[in-house]
């Protein structure tokens, strides 16, 4: 990694808010080392995320799934578009596709998702139903490096938010929503100044001081 940049590829399936969190939050920083977004790539042609993407002046790209008649054909041409970038990490920021192990390994330690959950709990989809079903009074989000098995990857941080008694999907969706922009975009940002690194086989190490837990206590506090 050049010490004074690092560099992403982020894939998105649809709206894309993570991905403007993350960009915003970047060009803001003033840290001593400077993040890039080399490219932001969807499967989805229609994904409304490309278009602000394109606005802010980064390269955009489909890989579109249904190109391709199977998972391994698609990711492999997926993994072609990424090599070209040769980015440091690679973020999935409401990506819906499930990666082959293959994939998972050519870029083993440097992929990164965010999961609308608090991990272990509720992997999968529709992850805010289950919460109000299940009764949890905390709901949250989780970003975590992948591995081959589905949401599993070791977990790098997470933040939590109240479940409300008022609550359905929608309303938990927003809250947890808004802390997943503000933790994806500081761990990100905590990449890039070299303050969370990965290293060895799946090993996060994470400086002294670094904040990898958040917690909002009603829909307007947020405790850092
Ligand atoms: C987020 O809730 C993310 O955690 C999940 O899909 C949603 C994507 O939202 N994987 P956006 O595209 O970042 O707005």
């Amino acid at each position: 990694m050049d010490s004074k940049e690092c560099s992403f590829v982020i894939l998105i399936s649809g709206r894309g808010s993570n991905m403007r969190s993350i960009v915003t939050r970047m060009a803001k920083s003033s840290g001593p080392r400077r993040g890039k977004v080399c490219a932001v790539i969807s499967n989805n042609p229609d994904a409304n995320g490309l278009k602000w993407a394109n606005d802010q002046g980064i390269e955009t790209c489909v890989v579109n799934h249904h190109d391709y008649p199977n998972r391994d054909l698609f990711d492999k041409r997926l993994a072609e578009t990424i090599e070209k970038y040769q980015p440091d990490y690679i973020l999935l920021a409401g990506f819906m596709r499930i990666l082959t192990a293959e994939f998972v390994r050519k870029f083993q330690g440097k992929i990164i998702n965010i999961h609308p959950s608090l991990l272990p709990s509720f992997p999968g989809l529709h992850t805010h139903q289950k919460a109000i079903d299940s009764g949890v009074l905390w709901h949250g989000c989780t970003v975590h490096l992948v591995t081959a098995d589905l949401d599993a990857g070791p977990i790098i941080a997470q933040a939590a938010v109240p479940v409300l008694p008022e609550d359905d999907a929608n309303t938990l969706s927003e809250r947890v929503l808004s802390v997943e922009h503000q933790l994806y975009s500081e761990v990100v940002e905590g990449l890039i100044q070299g303050l969370i690194s990965i290293s060895g086989v799946n090993k996060i190490q994470v400086a002294q001081g670094v904040k990898t837990t958040f917690y909002k206590e009603s829909n307007n506090v947020v405790h850092v």
